[in-house]
């Protein structure tokens, strides 16, 4: 196999703490496993912005396009930049430049220890959600009007195209064909957004035709919130719009054991071929930065997704239960139960590969 080039950006706060370690784990795969990947670290992000100006360059973008298989990101997000002009160019450059439709974030609970959840284990806490990433109310079409005036008028506009809404849709029945999972659930507000989410409703109810043996259900975002709290376990893969799906997921890392352990993809899953995103569910935590607090589990289980995309999937899971081993023996940082700093916690997951 060709090797494989990966672009990093450890981004803001405590992005590049977990990242140093994500690469840490990736220069032990490569040693150990031999894999055939190379590392490009960029300097990109909060710091980069406030010294020069640069947020995303198109000469990276160029060549993440046409040399880069993955894009590894930590986070973005500095109080420093209080708009963040470089998190939006640089995120969205990623999502909505590379066309990475579909953002996956999986809600996996690996420790019954960290199932918040009265009599539930982790047996109950294991879905997929596929959060349309290209389209919705984070296109940033809109406007203020009489701006800072008593009457002042700001408008976000929610798009959402049949090609947007319908590739998303295939991409999570595909993904439940491919598991074997008997369900695909469908997150809307078409009671109350009667235009866009009509098209959402209609496009799910269609495109599941070609989807035999796999039940299509409907349930309003808000009832999904309530039931995923009541009882997770009938949930297998739920698709949903971009707002919808940024919300409900971090619900779900909730129910894993926190934002410390959620990891998520961005792919244009109709041409794999094509460069993805890999990053942790989680922000820059600028409270906990520098503090040796950051848990890494969220970048580890993240590179385990990246190197499945890459055409490595026999690492993920070993990846998912030396992660899984640390939760369960709460070797591991604070936010989930342990007394371990960053990169302790990490040595402990790196021993147990
Ligand atoms: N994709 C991204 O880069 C991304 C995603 C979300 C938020 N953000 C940005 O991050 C900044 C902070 O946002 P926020 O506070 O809403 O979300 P956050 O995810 O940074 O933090 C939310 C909570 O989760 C905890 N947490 C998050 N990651 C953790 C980890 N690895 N280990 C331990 N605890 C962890 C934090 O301490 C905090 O209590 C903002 O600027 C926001 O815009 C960026």
């Amino acid at each position: 196999m060709s090797r494989k080039l990966i672009a990093v950006i450890p981004g803001d706060g405590i992005g590049p703490e977990v990242i140093a370690q994500a690469t840490r784990l990736l220069e032990r795969l490569v040693d150990q496993r031999k894999l055939p990947l190379d590392l490009w670290q960029l300097d990109l992000g909060a710091d980069r912005y406030l010294k020069d100006g640069t947020t995303f360059p198109k000469e990276v973008a160029d060549r993440i396009r046409n040399e880069a298989s993955a894009v590894l990101l930590g986070a973005l997000g500095d109080p420093r930049v209080p708009k963040l002009e470089h998190a939006r160019d640089i995120l969205f450059g990623l999502r909505f430049g590379f066309d990475l439709y579909a953002n996956i974030r999986p809600v996996k609970a690996l420790s019954d220890r960290l199932v918040p959840l009265k009599n539930k284990t982790k047996k109950d806490v294991d879905f997929v959600v596929f959060r349309e990433n290209t389209e919705g109310i984070y296109v940033g079409m809109g406007g203020q009007f009489k701006h800072g005036t008593p009457d002042e008028i700001a408008i976000n506009e929610d798009v959402n195209t049949r090609k947007g809404v319908e590739r998303l849709i295939r991409a999570g029945f595909e993904h439940a064909r491919r598991h074997g999972k008997k369900t695909v659930h469908m997150a809307d507000k078409s009671n109350a957004m009667a235009h866009a989410h009509e098209l959402w409703h209609r496009a799910f109810f269609e495109i599941a035709k070609d989807y035999p043996g796999i039940e299509p259900k409907h349930v309003y975002v808000d009832a999904l919130c309530l039931y995923l709290i009541q009882d997770p376990k009938p949930f297998e893969v739920v698709v949903t719009c971009n707002l919808f799906g940024d919300i409900v997921t971090d619900l779900g890392a909730a129910l894993q054991g926190g934002l410390g352990i959620a990891s998520s993809a961005n792919v244009h899953v109709a041409d794999p071929t094509r460069v993805g995103m890999f990053e942790p569910v989680h922000g820059s935590a600028p409270p906990l930065a520098g503090k040796d607090l950051a848990n890494p589990i969220a970048s580890f289980l993240t590179v385990g997704m990246m190197l499945t995309h890459l055409g490595f999937p026999e690492e993920e899971p070993r990846i998912e239960a030396a992660c899984a081993k640390a939760l369960d023996e709460a070797q591991c940082t604070k936010d989930v139960g342990g007394s371990l700093g960053t990169r302790a916690a990490a040595d402990y997951v790196l021993s147990q590969l």
